[in-house]
């Protein structure tokens, strides 16, 4: 078992290494998926896996899947991993943690000469984060057959170039059929991002399932008009509905005590200080672990909007982008994190995610669980964002550890 063991020490020099692609002046990484700086941190994953002996495979949406052969070629791999593209002001461990963690479970094993009854992988996704490309988890969700290739290629970020084409300059659209790839079981380690398991005191987050999220795009258009001499009675300013619908969302998210509501992107146009703002575009983010609040939330907002749009001689309209229910994951896979935890001497609790994760589509798919690491503060999404080595070895370790128990239970269950 000791040969089993991860090294605290290179998981995070990976960390500190890849942080350094992308690096922000306070401390952060901004590493926008399909960007110049993703492409380097992809050819810098290929070529860790490839040192490793694994066989590095792409598929058409560019999510990588780094496998090491097993005992059994005919068993689909025990996948693990997360994502290398960050936030605009992103820590360096968001996403980075599970995909360098599985990395260094690899390595482990690797060094161990360990056999393994099926073959296990570590993958990149593409496009987590959803900030270049709304919506986030893209490339998970259309492995999971929840949105067509066709329909995530055409996507365009607010410079008008589409997911399809930044996928092809930076050279990473694969020949695998996004989906085509099978997977026995897919584990994610990730930071918690919020802060329930710091106040517990609590080493892992075995995490059960994860809470449901909508996304719309708003557009809002009235009329550019002069700001010094167009009458306030008259003016149809989409910058003042907009305000409104900010503060909407913000109220109705606060009547129920679980919601979350968010506008994340706030566009004006033509954006001059003398010109009322006739168009505006704008993000919304709803959140809550039981889908019925956000159906309330949904209603609310929609006739709010229209009583805005009347009142201020505005059109608005309200697109939904993605709708992900919430999720349950996997009983034996959660039972895997949980005994993985417990043989590896650290404390845990059950807790459900608040944040949206690739595991959630996997899990459509193949069976999936997560672990959570705490992080300071419970801050994410955020240059500051950190956990400590000790907190980012101990789910490193209870990855590795989770992997192997369902890699028994497959040998079990095949007769290997
Ligand atoms: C993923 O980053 C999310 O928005 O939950
Ligand atoms: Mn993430
Ligand atoms: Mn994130």
């Amino acid at each position: 078992m000791k040969n089993l063991t991860i090294d605290p020490e290179r998981l995070w020099d990976d960390l500190m290494q890849t942080a350094k692609i992308g690096a922000t002046a306070k401390g952060g990484i901004c590493r926008l998926t399909l960007s110049e700086l993703d492409r380097e941190v992809r050819d810098w994953f290929k070529a860790q896996t490839a040192a490793l002996g694994c066989t590095v495979t792409v598929d058409d949406m560019g999510t990588m899947f780094a496998r090491r052969p097993g005992q059994r070629t005919d068993v689909p791999p025990i996948g693990m991993g997360s994502h290398l593209d960050t936030q605009p002001s992103g820590g360096k461990f968001d996403g980075a943690l599970g995909v360098l963690a599985a990395l260094e479970a690899l390595r482990t094993l690797q060094r161990a000469g360990y056999e393994t009854f099926a073959p296990i992988e570590v993958v990149n996704w593409t496009n987590e984060e959803g900030s270049r490309f709304s919506p986030s988890m893209i490339a998970s969700g259309v492995f999971a057959g929840v949105f067509t290739r066709d329909w995530a290629c055409a996507r365009a970020d607010r410079g008008g170039e589409t997911f399809g084409a930044a996928l092809e300059k930076i050279g990473y659209r694969g020949d695998e059929r996004c989906g085509a790839h099978r997977l026995s079981a897919f584990f994610e380690l990730h930071i918690e991002q919020g802060p329930y398991l710091e106040a517990a005191g609590q080493d892992i987050g075995v995490v059960t399932g994860v809470q449901a999220m909508r996304w719309y795009e708003m557009g809002l258009v009235g009329q550019d008009a002069h700001a010094g001499t167009t009458p306030m009675p008259r003016r149809r300013d989409a910058l003042l509905g907009a305000a409104r619908v900010v503060a909407a969302v913000n109220a109705c998210a606060r009547e129920h005590p679980e919601a979350v509501g968010t506008v994340g992107i706030l566009e004006a146009k033509p954006g001059s200080p003398n010109v009322v703002p006739g168009e505006v575009f704008l993000t919304i983010d709803l959140r809550d672990p039981d889908a019925a609040v956000i159906d309330r939330m949904e209603r609310y907002i929609g006739e709010t909007t229209q009583r805005i749009a009347g009142e201020l001689g505005l059109e608005i309209t309200l697109k939904p982008i993605s709708a992900e229910p919430a999720v349950q994951f996997d009983a034996g896979c959660i039972a895997a994190v949980r005994a993985a935890a417990a043989i590896s001497g650290y404390s845990s609790r059950d807790i459900i995610s608040r944040a949206g994760h690739d595991a959630a589509y996997v899990s459509r798919v193949a069976p999936a669980a997560m672990i959570f690491v705490p992080c300071r503060d419970g801050i994410s999404h955020n240059e500051a964002e950190y956990s400590s080595k000790e907190q980012c070895a101990a789910g490193a370790q209870v990855l590795l550890q989770a992997v192997l128990d369902y890699d028994r239970q497959l040998s079990e269950r095949y007769g290997g």
